[in-house]
């Protein structure tokens, strides 16, 4: 199993007692989880994934939002970035591209966390640049979709 199928969401629920609402925002590409480069990307729809953890997240009103054009993840951070008590991004290609998304993390009041399923570092040369890392509360690279629940903890626990 690689470490991008292993979502273990099985265990009792953590945390999830506070009334807090979590953004998940995913960028291009990866509406084809499970079909894209599995061997990088693992097996699981991002749906499922977000089923799973909705379900042990059940007091936390989790939103998810995917597209892959550019303008819309911007538009989704201003619709989130006021009142939400946090963000949990995966920009994607863009996140070594997009001055935009990055001025808008910089732009909005909610925490941004940000999300890569893969370990960026040890891919291609043009995957060590962001354009969000500099603006994100924290970064999570490279720990498969457990990334994700990873950094609703983070939220949980602040
Ligand atoms: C990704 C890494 C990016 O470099 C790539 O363009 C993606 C996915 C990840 O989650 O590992 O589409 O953000």
């Amino acid at each position: 199993m690689s470490k991008s199928e292993n979502n273990n969401l099985s265990s009792p629920p953590t945390g999830g007692d506070r009334n807090m609402k979590i953004a998940i925002i995913n960028g291009p590409n990866l509406n084809l989880l499970g079909k894209r480069e599995t061997d990088i990307y693992g097996n699981m729809p991002f749906e499922q994934f977000f089923d799973l953890l909705k379900n042990k997240y059940a007091n936390i009103e989790i939103s998810y939002f995917q597209s892959n054009v550019e303008g819309e993840i911007v538009n989704e951070l201003q619709r989130v970035g006021f009142d939400y008590d946090g963000i949990i991004l995966n920009a994607a290609a863009y996140t070594h591209t997009s001055v935009a998304i990055g001025d808008a993390v910089a732009a909005i009041k909610t925490p941004v966390v940000e999300v890569h399923i893969s370990n960026v570092y040890a891919r291609e040369d043009f995957r060590h640049l962001s354009y969000l890392s500099g603006k994100a509360a924290g970064s999570i690279v490279g720990l498969g979709l457990k990334g994700y629940e990873l950094a609703l903890e983070w939220f949980l626990s602040r």
